[in-house]
């Protein structure tokens, strides 16, 4: 049994002004009809040789609402799991997998961020049956990406000897977040994938290991769990016990010291294994993420809404209500909501996440 985990929680503050706080960006429809979540939880339907149970999600309880209405109306209903505030994804998938073994169950856990794109759902599935079968067995399995760019904002998983009969292999070393000149260290050694955020295993192995790495975060989730409460496809989990939870993620927690770089080798952990993923896979973190996934026109140009183009190139132009007119641009990202206009150069959209901290810290 493989149990879909989707993790919802982030905000996607360098979409804004599409993103907002009250509507973050896996709950919008950015590409075509399905909202992101809707997307992810989509993408495991036609998976071969497997049962899947009903998608879990994890998220904030602000979003119960409009989450359990995105999966009523495709026709998936699950269940979700509310929490009182963010503490990272460690923990939320924690919630996930005290959630998966109650009656007496251990499912292989599919993790997935609620936020990414994946343009070949058949390659996914493919990688996802190979990831079942060595979860099954004991293994924490990650998806790794063939990294083109030395981006600082993924993990960074160093591959060592093959796995099984597949083309999994052993995690030589897993770094999260590295900085720039050691990621491009990496790009340079061409034996580095980056971690993609997926990760199968089962539910009894992430709560050992998590047990093994960081029992303070296990013994935060367990209480908050053991203090829950059910509501129809909802579960509350306890306020204080998991305010008082430490935050922290998957990666940092549990992934770094899989390959035993991290301080003192913990002993009896998971072995950790990686399945290359080359599926058109892209965190659409920002504008210019989206504006690379998106279909354009002979110009490079994206439109969507009331949009002109005049002698414009490689530009996204998104309109909510009123026309957007752009004549002799290249390289633009203009977007038009109700309440704010964002013009941004293509190259420069990772820093709209600062303009959202100064709206933040104006109040
Ligand atoms: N429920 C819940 N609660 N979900 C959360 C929380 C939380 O507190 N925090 C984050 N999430 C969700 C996000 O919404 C996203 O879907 C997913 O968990 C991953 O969290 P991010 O915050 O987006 O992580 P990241 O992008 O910095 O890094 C991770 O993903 C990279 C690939 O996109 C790591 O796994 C990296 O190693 C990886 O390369
Ligand atoms: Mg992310």
């Amino acid at each position: 049994l493989i149990q879909p985990v989707i993790l919802s929680g982030g905000s996607g503050t360098r979409l804004w002004p599409l993103s907002r706080e009250k509507y973050p960006k896996q709950l919008l429809p950015l590409i075509g009809d399905d909202s992101l979540l809707q997307a992810t939880i989509r993408r495991v339907d036609g998976v071969q040789g497997a049962e899947l149970a009903p998608p879990m999600v994890v998220c904030n309880e602000e979003y119960r609402f409009v989450i359990a209405e995105q999966m009523r109306l495709m026709g998936k209903p699950g269940s979700v799991i509310l929490e009182p505030l963010g503490r990272n994804t460690a923990p939320a998938l924690t919630l996930a997998a005290r959630a998966a073994i109650k009656n007496g169950a251990d499912p292989v856990l599919l993790v997935m961020p609620a936020d990414h794109v994946i343009m070949d759902g058949e390659a996914f599935r493919g990688a996802v049956i190979q990831g079942a079968a060595l979860a099954q067995e004991g293994a924490v399995v990650t998806f790794g990406i063939t990294p083109d760019a030395p981006e600082t904002g993924y993990g960074y998983i160093h591959s060592g000897e093959a796995f099984g009969a597949g083309a999994a292999k052993r995690i030589a070393r897993f770094v999260e977040k590295p900085d720039l000149e050691t990621a491009q260290a990496y790009l340079r050694e061409g034996t580095y994938s980056w971690n993609s955020g997926l990760f199968m295993m089962k539910a009894s192995v992430w709560l050992t290991a998590l047990e093994l790495c960081r029992a303070d975060i296990a013994k935060a989730c367990e209480t908050a769990w053991d203090q829950g409460k059910t509501d129809g496809e909802f579960v509350r989990v306890g306020k204080e016990a998991f305010s008082a939870c430490p935050s922290d993620s998957i990666d940092y927690a549990v992934m770094e010291r899989l390959a035993g770089q991290k301080g003192a080798a913990v002993k009896g952990l998971p072995v950790g294994v990686v399945i290359p993923l080359s599926a058109g896979w892209s965190d659409v973190g920002a504008w210019e993420a989206l504006w690379n996934v998106l279909p354009k026109d002979d110009a490079g140009n994206v439109a969507q809404g009331d949009v002109l183009m005049q002698d414009s190139r490689n530009t996204l132009a998104l309109s909510e209500g009123r026309l957007i007119a752009c004549v002799g641009v290249d390289d633009l990202i203009v977007v038009e909501t109700a309440d704010a206009i964002l013009v941004a150069h293509k190259n420069k959209t990772q820093d709209v996440k600062k303009i959202v901290d100064r709206l933040k810290q104006a109040g």
